[in-house]
């Protein structure tokens, strides 16, 4: 299976990106609660993308590895970056006025989570989860 690439250009596709992701994990065979967990970690990370940076991409692919099936997902953009991300990973923790929950929650929904950002050069998320 090849690699899913969803273009992030407005609000609207938050909604395209979070079905692709629901629809390719239940292909690969994660139940609906994982479905949704997946779902929602990306309608967040795509949200973030659209408020912060404006635009960005998705790229999602399938992972196998010793048997194992999984989802990868990396969101990137060429926005502002965040500034500590340390920090951004905590919960309430936002500069827009926000919740705060976007990234922490993100994260507990996935197994894996790296962010990669640098100051005025953008940010870019890699996020795993494994069929159980
Ligand atoms: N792609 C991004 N580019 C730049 N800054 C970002 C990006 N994603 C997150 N951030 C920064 O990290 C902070 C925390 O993000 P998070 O999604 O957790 O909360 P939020 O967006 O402020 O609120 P919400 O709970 O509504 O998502 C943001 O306030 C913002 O400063
Ligand atoms: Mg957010």
């Amino acid at each position: 299976m090849g690699e899913l690439k969803i273009p992030i250009k407005n609000e609207y596709d938050i909604v395209s990106a979070r079905q692709a992701v629901r629809e390719l994990s239940r292909e690969l065979g994660f139940g609906t609660v994982d479905q949704v967990r997946i779902a929602t970690a990306v309608s967040e990370l795509v949200r973030n993308v659209v408020l912060y940076a404006g635009h960005g991409l998705m790229i999602v692919q399938t992972l196998k590895s010793n048997g194992n099936t999984g989802i990868e997902i990396v969101i990137e953009d060429q926005g502002p970056g965040i500034g500590d991300p340390d920090l951004a990973l905590c919960d309430g923790f936002s500069t827009s006025g926000g919740l705060g929950a976007g990234l922490p929650g993100a994260r507990r929904l996935m197994d894996f989570f790296d962010v990669n950002t640098t100051c005025g050069r953008g940010t870019k998320i890699l996020t795993r989860k494994w069929l159980k």
